[in-house]
Protein backbone atom coordinates (compact mmCIF):
# COMPACT_ATOMS: atom_id res chain seq x y z
CA UNK A 1 0.00 0.00 0.00
CA UNK A 2 1.23 3.45 -0.86
CA UNK A 3 0.52 6.97 0.32
CA UNK A 4 -3.44 7.49 0.65
CA UNK A 5 -5.95 9.83 2.14
CA UNK A 6 -7.78 8.07 4.46
CA UNK A 7 -11.26 9.57 5.29
CA UNK A 8 -12.64 9.15 8.56
CA UNK A 9 -15.77 8.06 8.89
CA UNK A 10 -17.14 9.45 12.50
CA UNK A 11 -20.76 8.87 12.00
CA UNK A 12 -22.94 7.13 14.59
CA UNK A 13 -24.96 4.51 12.32
CA UNK A 14 -24.74 2.50 9.55
CA UNK A 15 -27.23 4.36 7.62
CA UNK A 16 -24.84 7.88 7.91
CA UNK A 17 -22.49 5.83 6.65
CA UNK A 18 -23.48 4.18 3.56
CA UNK A 19 -25.65 7.64 3.05
CA UNK A 20 -22.00 9.20 2.66
CA UNK A 21 -20.23 6.29 0.56
CA UNK A 22 -23.02 6.32 -1.84
CA UNK A 23 -21.86 9.59 -3.00
CA UNK A 24 -18.73 7.85 -4.34
CA UNK A 25 -20.94 4.76 -5.82
CA UNK A 26 -19.68 6.46 -9.53
CA UNK A 27 -15.88 7.38 -8.57
CA UNK A 28 -12.73 4.87 -9.66
CA UNK A 29 -11.22 5.84 -6.80
CA UNK A 30 -12.94 3.98 -3.51
CA UNK A 31 -11.89 6.05 -0.72
CA UNK A 32 -9.48 3.99 2.44
CA UNK A 33 -12.04 4.58 5.31
CA UNK A 34 -11.32 5.25 9.05
CA UNK A 35 -13.46 2.93 11.44
CA UNK A 36 -13.65 4.12 15.03
CA UNK A 37 -14.84 3.10 18.46
CA UNK A 38 -18.19 4.59 17.71
CA UNK A 39 -19.36 3.16 14.80
CA UNK A 40 -18.05 -0.20 15.37
CA UNK A 41 -19.29 -0.17 18.87
CA UNK A 42 -22.53 0.84 17.14
CA UNK A 43 -22.78 -1.23 14.71
CA UNK A 44 -20.40 -4.79 15.53
CA UNK A 45 -18.43 -6.13 12.86
CA UNK A 46 -20.83 -6.83 10.35
CA UNK A 47 -20.54 -3.08 9.44
CA UNK A 48 -16.87 -3.74 8.90
CA UNK A 49 -17.56 -6.53 6.41
CA UNK A 50 -20.15 -4.65 4.65
CA UNK A 51 -17.87 -2.01 3.94
CA UNK A 52 -14.99 -4.17 2.62
CA UNK A 53 -17.96 -5.81 0.18
CA UNK A 54 -18.22 -2.35 -1.46
CA UNK A 55 -14.15 -2.38 -2.20
CA UNK A 56 -13.30 0.13 0.35
CA UNK A 57 -10.00 -0.61 2.65
CA UNK A 58 -10.54 -0.04 6.34
CA UNK A 59 -7.85 1.27 8.69
CA UNK A 60 -9.64 -0.29 12.04
CA UNK A 61 -8.75 2.62 15.17
CA UNK A 62 -9.80 0.93 18.34
CA UNK A 63 -6.75 1.17 19.56
CA UNK A 64 -6.10 -2.21 22.12
CA UNK A 65 -4.61 -1.82 25.26
CA UNK A 66 -4.57 -4.58 27.78
CA UNK A 67 -2.67 -7.78 29.07
CA UNK A 68 -0.34 -8.86 26.20
CA UNK A 69 -2.24 -12.63 25.90
CA UNK A 70 -6.12 -10.56 25.28
CA UNK A 71 -4.46 -8.22 22.93
CA UNK A 72 -3.19 -11.08 21.33
CA UNK A 73 -6.31 -12.89 20.85
CA UNK A 74 -7.99 -9.74 20.06
CA UNK A 75 -6.15 -9.43 17.42
CA UNK A 76 -6.60 -12.69 15.78
CA UNK A 77 -10.58 -11.58 15.89
CA UNK A 78 -9.69 -8.60 13.75
CA UNK A 79 -7.17 -10.22 11.68
CA UNK A 80 -9.89 -12.32 10.05
CA UNK A 81 -12.29 -9.25 9.57
CA UNK A 82 -9.42 -8.59 6.78
CA UNK A 83 -8.93 -5.14 7.44
CA UNK A 84 -6.07 -3.30 5.77
CA UNK A 85 -4.84 -1.45 9.20
CA UNK A 86 -5.72 -1.29 13.03
CA UNK A 87 -3.95 -0.15 15.66
CA UNK A 88 -2.63 -0.51 19.42
CA UNK A 89 -1.25 1.88 22.59
CA UNK A 90 2.54 1.78 22.50
CA UNK A 91 2.09 2.29 26.34
CA UNK A 92 0.91 -1.21 26.69
CA UNK A 93 4.90 -2.09 26.16
CA UNK A 94 6.91 -4.06 23.67
CA UNK A 95 5.86 -7.43 24.73
CA UNK A 96 1.93 -6.42 24.24
CA UNK A 97 3.12 -5.36 21.05
CA UNK A 98 5.00 -8.39 20.16
CA UNK A 99 2.13 -10.48 21.43
CA UNK A 100 -0.63 -7.93 18.73
CA UNK A 101 1.74 -8.66 15.78
CA UNK A 102 1.79 -12.58 16.62
CA UNK A 103 -1.56 -12.52 17.31
CA UNK A 104 -2.85 -10.58 13.64
CA UNK A 105 -0.47 -12.72 11.94
CA UNK A 106 -2.77 -15.35 9.97
CA UNK A 107 -1.46 -18.89 9.18
CA UNK A 108 -0.27 -17.76 5.47
CA UNK A 109 2.28 -15.43 6.67
CA UNK A 110 -0.11 -12.10 5.96
CA UNK A 111 -1.39 -9.59 8.07
CA UNK A 112 -2.74 -6.40 8.55
CA UNK A 113 -0.50 -3.51 8.86
CA UNK A 114 -0.24 -2.72 13.12
CA UNK A 115 0.47 0.50 13.74
CA UNK A 116 1.03 2.74 17.48
CA UNK A 117 -0.74 5.17 19.11
CA UNK A 118 2.13 7.44 21.33
CA UNK A 119 0.75 9.64 23.40
CA UNK A 120 -2.41 10.86 22.29
CA UNK A 121 -2.23 14.42 21.46
CA UNK A 122 -5.45 15.20 24.04
CA UNK A 123 -2.68 14.56 26.30
CA UNK A 124 -0.79 17.76 27.22
CA UNK A 125 3.06 18.17 29.40
CA UNK A 126 1.25 19.16 32.41
CA UNK A 127 -1.63 15.87 32.18
CA UNK A 128 1.50 14.03 31.45
CA UNK A 129 3.01 14.74 34.48
CA UNK A 130 0.39 15.19 36.66
CA UNK A 131 -1.56 11.99 35.62
CA UNK A 132 0.82 9.33 34.47
CA UNK A 133 4.23 10.76 36.30
CA UNK A 134 5.95 10.91 33.21
CA UNK A 135 8.29 14.23 34.03
CA UNK A 136 10.78 13.89 30.15
CA UNK A 137 9.34 16.38 27.82
CA UNK A 138 6.54 14.89 25.43
CA UNK A 139 8.17 15.10 22.27
CA UNK A 140 10.86 12.95 23.64
CA UNK A 141 8.20 10.83 25.45
CA UNK A 142 6.49 10.66 21.15
CA UNK A 143 9.74 9.69 19.68
CA UNK A 144 10.53 6.98 23.06
CA UNK A 145 7.45 5.30 22.05
CA UNK A 146 7.62 5.19 18.49
CA UNK A 147 11.40 3.79 18.83
CA UNK A 148 9.66 0.64 21.07
CA UNK A 149 6.98 0.34 18.44
CA UNK A 150 9.59 -0.14 15.45
CA UNK A 151 11.65 -2.13 18.20
CA UNK A 152 8.31 -4.72 18.58
CA UNK A 153 7.72 -5.20 14.87
CA UNK A 154 5.15 -2.87 14.53
CA UNK A 155 4.70 -0.71 10.66
CA UNK A 156 4.68 2.78 12.15
CA UNK A 157 2.31 5.32 14.29
CA UNK A 158 -0.29 7.58 14.22
CA UNK A 159 1.03 11.05 14.85
CA UNK A 160 0.69 15.18 14.65
CA UNK A 161 1.69 16.10 10.65
CA UNK A 162 4.29 17.94 12.94
CA UNK A 163 6.29 15.01 14.18
CA UNK A 164 6.22 12.80 10.84
CA UNK A 165 9.66 13.97 9.83
CA UNK A 166 11.32 13.35 13.46
CA UNK A 167 9.19 10.06 13.33
CA UNK A 168 11.03 9.13 10.12
CA UNK A 169 14.57 10.25 11.53
CA UNK A 170 14.71 8.52 14.64
CA UNK A 171 13.00 5.38 13.37
CA UNK A 172 13.87 5.31 9.21
CA UNK A 173 12.12 6.28 6.12
CA UNK A 174 10.08 3.04 6.02
CA UNK A 175 8.62 3.42 8.95
CA UNK A 176 5.02 4.70 8.34
CA UNK A 177 3.14 8.05 10.02
CA UNK A 178 -0.12 8.07 9.97
CA UNK A 179 -1.44 11.81 10.42
CA UNK A 180 -4.66 13.43 11.47
CA UNK A 181 -5.07 17.31 11.71
CA UNK A 182 -5.53 17.82 8.22
CA UNK A 183 -7.46 20.81 7.21
CA UNK A 184 -7.64 23.05 3.37
CA UNK A 185 -5.59 26.14 3.45
CA UNK A 186 -8.94 28.35 3.65
CA UNK A 187 -10.85 25.46 5.76
CA UNK A 188 -12.48 25.74 9.19
CA UNK A 189 -9.82 23.83 11.50
CA UNK A 190 -12.76 22.81 14.56
CA UNK A 191 -10.96 21.21 17.43
CA UNK A 192 -8.07 20.62 15.83
CA UNK A 193 -5.45 22.67 17.46
CA UNK A 194 -1.71 22.33 15.24
CA UNK A 195 -2.70 21.64 11.44
CA UNK A 196 -1.48 21.01 7.91
CA UNK A 197 -2.82 21.12 4.66
CA UNK A 198 -2.66 18.27 2.39
CA UNK A 199 0.17 19.72 0.59
CA UNK A 200 2.10 20.39 3.37
CA UNK A 201 2.08 16.73 4.58
CA UNK A 202 2.60 15.88 1.45
CA UNK A 203 6.07 17.68 1.83
CA UNK A 204 7.06 16.91 5.46
CA UNK A 205 6.56 13.19 4.11
CA UNK A 206 3.39 11.72 5.61
CA UNK A 207 2.38 8.54 4.44
CA UNK A 208 -1.31 8.59 4.90
CA UNK A 209 -3.51 11.53 6.14
CA UNK A 210 -6.83 11.29 8.07
CA UNK A 211 -9.49 13.30 7.12
CA UNK A 212 -12.44 13.50 8.18
CA UNK A 213 -14.66 16.53 8.79
CA UNK A 214 -12.92 19.05 5.75
CA UNK A 215 -14.46 15.80 3.34
CA UNK A 216 -17.30 14.32 5.75
CA UNK A 217 -18.61 18.02 6.26
CA UNK A 218 -18.26 19.63 3.14
CA UNK A 219 -20.77 20.52 0.76
CA UNK A 220 -19.67 18.36 -2.31
CA UNK A 221 -17.87 15.19 -0.01
CA UNK A 222 -16.68 13.89 -3.21
CA UNK A 223 -15.21 16.78 -4.79
CA UNK A 224 -13.55 17.92 -1.37
CA UNK A 225 -11.83 14.07 -1.79
CA UNK A 226 -10.65 14.60 -4.87
CA UNK A 227 -8.82 17.78 -3.93
CA UNK A 228 -7.43 16.36 -1.36
CA UNK A 229 -5.97 13.23 -2.98
CA UNK A 230 -4.82 15.79 -5.63
CA UNK A 231 -2.77 17.77 -3.24
CA UNK A 232 -1.54 14.69 -0.96
CA UNK A 233 -0.70 12.17 -3.45
CA UNK A 234 -0.66 14.34 -7.02
O1 LIG B 1 -12.64 15.70 11.46
P1 LIG B 1 -11.15 15.59 11.60
O2 LIG B 1 -10.39 15.73 10.30
O3 LIG B 1 -10.61 16.48 12.70
O4 LIG B 1 -10.95 14.06 12.07
C1 LIG B 1 -9.70 13.56 12.42
C2 LIG B 1 -9.80 12.10 12.80
O5 LIG B 1 -8.55 11.66 13.30
C3 LIG B 1 -10.83 11.82 13.90
O6 LIG B 1 -11.36 10.50 13.67
C4 LIG B 1 -9.99 11.83 15.16
O7 LIG B 1 -10.52 11.05 16.19
C5 LIG B 1 -8.66 11.25 14.65
N1 LIG B 1 -7.48 11.61 15.45
C6 LIG B 1 -7.09 12.92 15.66
N2 LIG B 1 -5.97 13.18 16.40
C7 LIG B 1 -5.25 12.17 16.92
C8 LIG B 1 -5.63 10.86 16.72
C9 LIG B 1 -6.77 10.60 15.95
O8 LIG B 1 -7.73 13.84 15.18
N3 LIG B 1 -4.15 12.45 17.60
Amino acid sequence: MGKDVIVACDFSSKEQVFDFLDKFENEERKPFLKIGMELYYAEGPDIVREIKRRGHKIFLDLKLHDIPNTVKKAMTVLSRLDVDICNLHAAGTVRMMQAALEGLTREDGTRPLLIAVTQLTSTDQESMESDLLIREPIDKVVMHYASKAKEAGLDGVVCSPLEAQKVHDTCGRDFLTITPGVRFANGDIGDQKRVMTPAQAKEIGSDYIVVGRPITAADDPVAAYRRCVNDFIG
